[in-house]
C-alpha cells in the first residue's frame, strides 16, 4: 500500500473516532507569515485545498504576524501585508463565515500558551531545529529568543485550538513534530489536554508548482522573475511567462522532454483547457511544436486564471472596513476556542487559585 493510502486510511479512522467521541467536526488548523507576496503555488499548493478543508472540518486559518516579527522586526509594513494576506485568503476562496480566518496577535491566549510552553521546550532542541539554523545564518546579528522558540510559538497557534490536522508543506513537518513533543510532554506532565497535531498529507492533490526558470519550485522570496504572484498585472505575467527557457525544439519524433519544457506544459495543465494541452503535446510529439506560440497561449491562460483573483483580492485590500469586520468576526471564533482550552489548561496546571 502506499504511503498516501496509509494516511488516507488512518485520517478517516481517526476522524471517525474523533467525531463519534465528540460528536463534532474534526478540527484543522494552519497559518500562514505575512512575509512575501502569495504565488501560484501557494494556490495550488495550499490555498486550493484548504477551500476543500473548509466544508468538511472546523478550520483556523491565521496570519502569523507574530512570527513575522522573528524576523521582520521593523513593523512599517505589517498592517498592509496582514490585510494583503487576508484579502488573498478570501480572494482564493476562503469563506470567513465558514472558517475562522483571524490575525494571530488578536488572539493573548495565544502568547500565554506559549509561555507555558516553553517551560517544556529544551534549548537543545530548539538550537538544532533546521528553520532556526537556516534562519539564523541569513540574520547573524539578530539571533533572538522569538527566532529560538519559534516552533513553541507555533506549537501554541495549534495546540490553542486542540487541532488534530494541520496542512502544512514538507518544510514544516519538523515544526510539527516538535508540537507533538510539547504535547506529550504536557499531558504527561500536567493532564491530557491536547491531541497531537498531524500534518494533513494531500497526497495525490499536491500539485507541485514548478518555477518558470527550469529550477525548483516558486517561491514566495527566491526567483521572483522564475515565480507568478496572485498580485501579478497581466503585463508582468505576460513578460515572465514569455521569458520561460526554451530551446530550438525537439529535433526527432516522440523524444522525452527537456525538464524546462515539461515545466511549461505542467503550468498550462494547470490553467488551460485539456484540449489546448493535448494540441501542444501532439504538436511536441510531431516536431512541430512552436515555443513562441505554447508561450503565447500559456500568457494568456495565465492571466485569465490570476486576473480575477487579483482584482479581487484588490478590492477586498482597499476595503478597510469589510477587513476590519472579517477579522473581528475571525477573531471571535478563534478566541471562543481558545478561552476553552486556556481553562483546562490552568486547570490542569493548577493555576486556579
Ligand atoms: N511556520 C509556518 C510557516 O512558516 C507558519 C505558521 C505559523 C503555521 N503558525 C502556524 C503553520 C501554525 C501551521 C500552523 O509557513
Amino acid at each position: 500500500m502506499r504511503e498516501s493510502n496509509i494516511g488516507f486510511l488512518a485520517r478517516a479512522f481517526l476522524n471517525y473516532y474523533l467525531r463519534s467521541m465528540t460528536n463534532k467536526k474534526a478540527i484543522v488548523m494552519s497559518g500562514i507569515r505575512p512575509t512575501g507576496f502569495l504565488h501560484l503555488g501557494n494556490y495550488f499548493g495550499a490555498m486550493r485545498n484548504y477551500v476543500k478543508l473548509q466544508d468538511e472540518y472546523t478550520c483556523f486559518f491565521m496570519v502569523a504576524d507574530l512570527h513575522a516579527l522573528t524576523t521582520h522586526p521593523d513593523t512599517k509594513e505589517l498592517k498592509d501585508n496582514v490585510h494583503r494576506v487576508i484579502a488573498e485568503n478570501i480572494a482564493c476562496g476562503i469563506d470567513p463565515e465558514k472558517a475562522a480566518l483571524y490575525c494571530q496577535s488578536h488572539i493573548k491566549e495565544t502568547s500565554e500558551l506559549y509561555l507555558y510552553l516553553n517551560m517544556l521546550a529544551y534549548m537543545g532542541e530548539l538550537e538544532k531545529t533546521t528553520t532556526f539554523k537556516d534562519k539564523a545564518r541569513l540574520q547573524p546579528d539578530n539571533i533572538n529568543a522569538g527566532l529560538l522558540t519559534y516552533p513553541v510559538l507555533q506549537a501554541a497557534d495549534i495546540i490553542l485550538h486542540r487541532a488534530t490536522w494541520v496542512p502544512v508543506g514538507k518544510d514544516q513537518e519538523q515544526h510539527l513534530e516538535m508540537s507533538r513533543n510539547f504535547v506529550k510532554r504536557f499531558n504527561h506532565r500536567y493532564g491530557e489536554v491536547f491531541p497531537e497535531p498531524l500534518a494533513y498529507n494531500f497526497g495525490k492533490d499536491l500539485v507541485k508548482v514548478p518555477s518558470l526558470d527550469g529550477t525548483g519550485k516558486m517561491s514566495k522570496s527566491e526567483n521572483q522573475l522564475a515565480t507568478l504572484y496572485l498580485a501579478d498585472s497581466d503585463d508582468v505575467i505576460r513578460k515572465k511567462v514569455m521569458k520561460a527557457k526554451t530551446d530550438s525544439g525537439p529535433t526527432a519524433p516522440n523524444m522525452p522532454k527537456p525538464d524546462y519544457i515539461e515545466n511549461i506544459f505542467q503550468l498550462m495543465k494547470l490553467v488551460s483547457d485539456s484540449e489546448v494541452v493535448d494540441s501542444f503535446e501532439v504538436a511536441y510529439q510531431a516536431c512541430t511544436i512552436r515555443y513562441g506560440d505554447l508561450k503565447k497561449q500559456l500568457a494568456e491562460d495565465m492571466v485569465q486564471f490570476i486576473a480575477p483573483i487579483r482584482e479581487k483580492a484588490e478590492a477586498i485590500r482597499t476595503d478597510h472596513d469589510y477587513l476590519k469586520k472579517v477579522m473581528d468576526q475571525g477573531a471571535e471564533k478563534a478566541r471562543a476556542s481558545a478561552v476553552a482550552t486556556m481553562g483546562l489548561v490552568r486547570e490542569v496546571m493548577g493555576l486556579n487559585y
